[in-house]
């Protein structure tokens, strides 16, 4: 789970490169390196973030007009220099980065090992120069393909020989490879927005193609049998990415302060109040085929599946569709029943993640229509999908999702009322949930208003190393959430439960020393959450309610209580959900953890 970048034909290679990589550091940001040069290939690795790589690199000699380079979330292996990418063959001419993972790794290890290739990492990827080395014969490309036929598992990988100082050999087998051209140059990386400064002509591999890159020229061949392949050249949209943290100190809370307008954004041009519609352009399922639905299967990972949790009840409620959430990891390893009337939701914040990717290719295979919901619309979930509902948040860059936490929610909710305006909504009904909707962006900011509070008892509870967060009904997929933001960011440990089930085993661990978060709709089940609270407060957990306004005066004794404003039922989830997240902040800014690049973590997860 890595990411991988290139550049041929320019003199500032280095600098390239390492701008590629630095768009990529979602993939993966514990070790890094780069290859540089023509006849002479000069390797620097580092283990840590690609700042680090830049400011070794650039501490000493960092010409070259071709340079590949990896930024790595290790797999096999820890996080050292020894273990980064780039890997060398044993005579130091063939240098590889590689992203994905070589399952057979072992046996070939020992093939190679056998017949005198010395191993200096404890990698997979390292075989594949060696393989190369083992294959060549003076043509780089097809000692690339018989080289990487040899592999089982995926990989994206890029190579550059010594004895070919313009050449890069790129390929893919299961993990994204674009090429980037203009007149002089060409670049390779693992996806669009890393080469999104330098060019917007670009060609995607794909699966089982391998590439000869020269400056200003890409021949695209079948890994198979080497034979050429015409490849469209597609033009990007002009350059989106923001990259600055706008004054804030961390791009998470930056992001969590973007929400009143991503939150406009997932609303804007989907609302038709003049005709008590939603309207999804380019959806490609019509009211009356989405009403013919018998089943929706939301597929995802990470907070997608809590989204996809908290959407089921949308659906159930409001358009009388069965939902079941599946874990994407689970989905195709136990034969999931796909009736013909089954739609697949598949919500990916990146549209890389290799479960849910996998999740997709096995229901549309079953024969289910698939839609994305992503935030990258460039993306291989976004492509391979039948169609594609973009969340349109924004880029997100710390790890830890939040608004595109809240534009799923809110693209779920609508998609609700699109198909139970098919089914059993009445028009009056759908209309006045339209415009209870077009409040969002209001409650958020009412919600954001209140961080001086949250931070304050986020500060008082930082030194709290395990809690617990209860909800029901909907909330209950929002603390699962609330848990999952905490646990990541700050090293608490988090516990996500349904109110009702914390007695049933974790109250054991209660004690004044667990505090409790428990979110409360006061017009939903209230009396039976005050219950769960009481019998919190009885075990001496001190427990921090966050509560829609109206939360009962009658209810139990608790000291520390947010209020949010209170909404309809169905948007609780997002207004709770941007409480949870700058608690969640502030709790780990007071820990001194690192937000934005939590250890052990990344922002796509793009092996299975
Ligand atoms: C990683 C991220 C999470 C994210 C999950 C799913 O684990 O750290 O924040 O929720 O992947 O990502 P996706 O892009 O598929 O929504």
């Amino acid at each position: 789970m890595c990411g991988i970048a290139g550049c041929t034909g320019d003199s500032a290679a280095a600098e390239h490169v390492i701008e590629s990589l630095k768009r990529l550091e979602y993939r993966g940001y514990d070790s890094a390196g780069i290859t540089l040069g023509g006849t002479l290939l000069r390797t620097v690795k580092v283990s840590g973030t690609v700042d680090h790589l830049k400011k070794t690199l650039f501490s000493g000699d960092h010409r070259g007009t071709r340079g590949i380079a990896h930024t790595r979330w290790a797999t096999c292996g820890e996080p050292t220099a020894e273990n980064a990418h780039p890997h060398l063959s044993c005579d130091g001419g063939i240098s590889v980065v590689h992203n994905g993972i070589v399952e057979n790794f072992s046996e070939l290890k020992d093939e190679l090992s056998a017949s005198g290739h010395v191993f200096l990492s404890e990698t997979d990827s390292e075989v594949i120069p060696h393989l190369i080395e083992h294959y060549y014969d003076g043509d780089p490309l097809r000692s690339t393909a018989l080289a990487l036929r040899r592999l089982t598992g995926t990989f994206a990988v890029a190579a550059v020989f010594a004895r070919h100082p313009e050449v890069i050999v790129c390929a893919a087998g299961g993990s994204p490879v674009v090429i980037g051209l203009d007149e002089k140059r060409t670049f390779v990386a693992s996806d669009v927005q890393a080469l999104s400064p330098y060019t917007r002509r670009i060609i995607r591999l794909d699966d089982g193609e391998i590439a000869l890159l020269t400056p200003g020229a890409a021949q695209v061949y079948a890994a198979a049998d080497l034979q050429p392949r015409r490849k469209e050249i597609v033009l990007l949209p002009a350059e989106t990415v923001s990259s600055g943290k706008g004054g804030f100190e961390h791009f998470m809370l930056k992001e969590i302060m973007e929400q009143p307008v991503c939150c406009g954004n997932a609303l804007k041009d989907r609302l038709d109040l003049s005709r008590g519609m939603v309207v999804f352009p380019g959806l490609g399922l019509s009211v009356r085929e989405l009403s013919r639905v018998s089943r929706i299967v939301i597929a995802g990972c990470g907070s997608s599946i809590h989204a996809g949790l908290t959407g089921a009840y949308c659906f159930e409620d409001l358009a009388g569709i069965p939902v079941s959430v599946e874990q994407a990891s689970e989905f195709r390893y136990r034969n999931p029943v796909l009736e013909p009337e089954t739609l697949v939701l598949a919500l990916s914040q990146s549209g890389e993640t290799a479960d849910t990717i996998a999740a997709v290719r096995e229901a549309r295979m079953k024969g289910a229509w698939v839609i994305a919901v992503c935030n990258v619309t460039e993306s291989t979930i976004a492509r391979e999908a039948d169609s594609v509902i973009p969340l349109l948040a924004g880029p997100e860059l710390s790890v830890a999702a939040t608004k595109s936490f809240t534009s799923q929610l809110i693209v779920l909710y609508l998609l609700a009322l699109y198909a139970g305006r098919g089914r059993r909504l009445p028009q009056e009904t759908v209309l006045r949930l339209l415009r209870e909707a077009g409040d969002i962006p209001a409650l958020v900011r009412r919600v954001l208003e209140q961080a001086p509070l949250i931070e304050r008892l986020a500060k008082r509870y930082a030194w709290a190393d395990d809690l617990f967060y209860i909800g029901r009904g909907n909330l209950y997929p929002v603390a699962l959430e609330g848990a999952l933001k905490l646990k990541e960011i700050s090293y608490a440990h988090a516990e996500g439960y349904h109110a009702a089930e914390l007695k049933h085993g974790p109250m054991a661990l209660l004690d004044e020393h667990v505090p409790v978060i428990a979110l409360v709709d006061p017009a939903c089940e209230a009396e039976k959450i005050c219950g769960n609270i009481r019998e919190c407060r009885t075990r001496k957990a001190p427990v921090i309610v966050f509560a829609a306004d109206g939360f009962p005066p009658d209810g139990p004794a608790v000291r520390d209580v947010v209020r949010v404003p209170a909404c309809s039922r169905y948007l609780l989830p997002v207004v709770m959900a941007v409480a949870l997240q700058l608690f969640a902040y502030y709790f780990a800014r007071a820990r001194g953890c690192p937000v934005d690049r939590p250890r052990n973590l990344a922002k796509s997860v793009t092996v299975e």
